[in-house]
């Protein structure tokens, strides 16, 4: 069976057909991601947050990357997987950006890249799909630049940002980004964009007016039910408290000596001889 080909995106976009792309991290949640649907998987550095517990994407590292991204192409076989290229694996150097880029789609594995900015990374987004590297764009709350930001606050809220923004969004579509990601921007702003850009956009806290959306996968699975209550994401489900009742239910029938049963063990062919017996009560001992 072939993958998707990052065509089809622009295809919805002129049918006016929406589209669900959702971040996966490893083989099973991919497997299943694919099984419901999702045409698009991003295997994004909100890794660093969900998966590994680090307080921002700022630390994942193209090892990561690489590492999960192949897992992913594992349970996948049609959807699209798009690999997040990390804090500094390309603003530092063109030349390593362009060598870790082709990392992701050599040994990750994955179809396309995604990286943060806008008309300063114009330039790179040209010669990396001039190369033949698929590259998706991503504007707005770019999460590597959180610091820069102060926190996670809105952006392109005022007409000078917004202008920039749409600025950006003109320039990557030039350079050849095959889409482009709206992080928590205005709704306003976001149908903007989508209406002026002839590549898809694909949101996140950016109203429902985008091409496409993203969520992180743990978020609308409610895996941390204590923390990340963000506004942008929709909770589809309370998995954080079905795991841990479940661990926990497993927990209290080890405890109180009901599981394993029978039903869980394994019979021998013959009576053991009691040498044997013995023998291993000797070792267990
Ligand atoms: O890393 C990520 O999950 C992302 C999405 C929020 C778009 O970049």
């Amino acid at each position: 069976m072939s993958r998707l080909s990052i065509h089809k995106l622009k295809e919805y976009k002129c049918r006016g057909e929406r589209f669900a792309m959702l971040t996966a991290y490893d083989f099973g949640m991919a497997r299943l991601a694919e099984q419901a649907g999702i045409p698009i998987i991003l295997v994004g550095d909100s890794l660093g947050s969900v998966v590994l517990g680090y307080d921002s994407t700022v630390p994942v590292t193209m090892e990561d990357m690489i590492h999960h991204t192949r897992a992913v192409v594992r349970g996948t076989q049609k959807a699209i997987v798009v690999a997040d290229m990390p804090f500094m694996s390309y603003q530092a150097n063109p030349d390593d950006a362009m060598r870790n880029a082709g990392r992701l789609l050599q040994e990750g594995g994955a179809t396309a890249v995604k990286l943060e900015g806008g008309s300063h990374v114009a330039p790179l987004v040209q010669r990396m799909v001039e190369c033949g590297i698929p590259v998706m764009g991503h504007l707005g709350l770019t999460p590597q630049s959180v610091n820069q930001f102060g926190g996670h606050r809105v952006q392109g809220k005022t007409p000078a940002a917004a202008a920039k923004l749409l600025a950006d969004a003109r320039a990557l579509e030039e350079a050849g980004a095959f889409a482009v990601v709206l992080e928590t921007i205005p709704a306003v702003l976001a149908k903007m964009v989508t209406e002026r850009l002839a590549i898809p956009t694909i949101g996140i806290g950016a109203g429902p007016d985008c091409d496409g959306q993203v969520q992180v996968l743990h978020d609308m699975l409610g895996i941390y039910d204590d923390c990340r209550q963000m506004k942008h994401a929709k909770r589809y489900a309370n998995l954080g408290e079905t795991i841990r009742d479940a661990i926990r239910e497993y927990r209290m029938e080890v405890e109180g000596r009901s599981f394993p049963t029978e039903e869980h063990s394994f019979v021998a062919e013959a009576p053991l001889p009691d040498s044997t017996r013995a023998r291993e009560a000797v070792a267990v001992a």
